[in-house]
């Protein structure tokens, strides 16, 4: 059956924790020259309102890996649901392509995608969700701490796409998540009550000392994302406090680890020190992108049939 990775709820947590340890796999295959040929004939259409180097490249690259052919698509050449409706475009890019994913503004768009789309559908980054993103990061989390369960995740910063892939992340793994964010910059309500009212273990807090006690994972991304750039001096007056910088790291825990989706705005969110520093692991998330969605890829083909 055709499926879509729209959110990491799409998947339960069995194929969740299934699909990092294919990327593992895939990962030890690389490095010996080895890649299951998963795509072999398939073009995955790779649609982008928005720019990107992490997921455009490690998608293209994990595709010419997995034996597909892929096409780089901006709004030039479509311009979704302005030039024909996004149904039309949907059922006409079916007929073409074996996978699309799409980075865009409109998460209520990437659904109307997947909805008429006949082949899988994965959401490279909208307004609100970021989930590839962040079943890399658990990887990076795996690897470098043992394992996810039980791993308490502080996010700082702006609430945004980042910070509602955690609340979903808690949705599905026994993860403790506290989001660590301004009054004025919060992730989504609606969602953080969801995943309460599910049990999950996520909470909004607003002092950042409080949130980084004890934390095994210190996580930041930029105060103003794509397309709030407009927004960025206010955001930076307002989230100055949620900085992720050596003091305040005093007083995570002694093991942990410091993540960054990228790009960094370093000196804003991140200070240079930090980010350089021994417990980053900014750069292996980075290249987890990669394994990731080969994984990612590599499922949704085999559940397609
Ligand atoms: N982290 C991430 O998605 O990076 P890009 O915006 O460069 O793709
Ligand atoms: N929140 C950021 C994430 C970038 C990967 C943005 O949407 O711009």
């Amino acid at each position: 059956m055709k499926r879509d990775f729209l959110a990491l709820t799409d998947m339960t947590s069995d194929e969740l924790l299934g699909t990092i340890s294919l990327a593992r796999e895939l990962k030890r295959q690389r490095q010996l020259g080895q890649c299951p040929q998963a795509l072999a004939g398939l073009t995955v259409g790779c649609i982008f309102h928005k720019p990107s180097l992490r997921t455009r490249i490690s998608f293209e690259t994990g595709i010419h890996d997995l034996g597909g052919h892929s096409l780089y698509i901006t709004k030039d050449e479509i311009d979704l649901g302005k030039r024909e409706t996004i149904e039309d475009a949907a059922r006409v890019l079916s007929r073409y392509l074996g996978m699309i994913m799409i980075r865009t503004f409109s998460h209520a768009d990437v659904e109307k995608l997947a909805k008429y789309a006949s082949v899988p559908v994965i959401n490279g980054l909208t307004d609100f969700l970021h989930p590839c993103q962040v079943l890399g990061d658990l990887m990076t989390i795996q690897e470098h701490l043992g394992a996810v369960e039980g791993v308490k995740v502080t996010y700082l910063g702006d609430g945004n796409n980042m910070t509602n892939s955690w609340i979903n992340a808690a949705r599905r793994l026994p993860l403790e998540v506290t989001l660590a964010t301004a009054e004025g910059a919060p992730p989504s309500l609606d969602l953080l009550q969801k995943a309460k009212d599910e049990g999950a273990k996520v909470r909004w807090i607003h002092d950042p000392a409080a949130a980084v006690k004890g934390a095994h994972v210190i996580y930041t991304d930029v105060w103003a994302s794509m397309g709030q750039k407009d927004k960025a001096e206010d955001k930076a007056r307002l989230l100055a406090p949620f900085q992720v910088n050596a003091e305040l790291l005093k007083g995570a825990d002694p093991r942990h680890i410091v993540m960054h989706c990228l790009p960094a705005e370093r000196g804003k969110e991140i200070t240079d020190e930090v980010m350089d520093g021994p417990h980053s692991v900014v750069f292996d998330q980075a290249e987890n992108r990669l394994h990731i969605q080969k994984a990612i890829m590599a499922r949704l083909m085999e559940w397609a049939g």
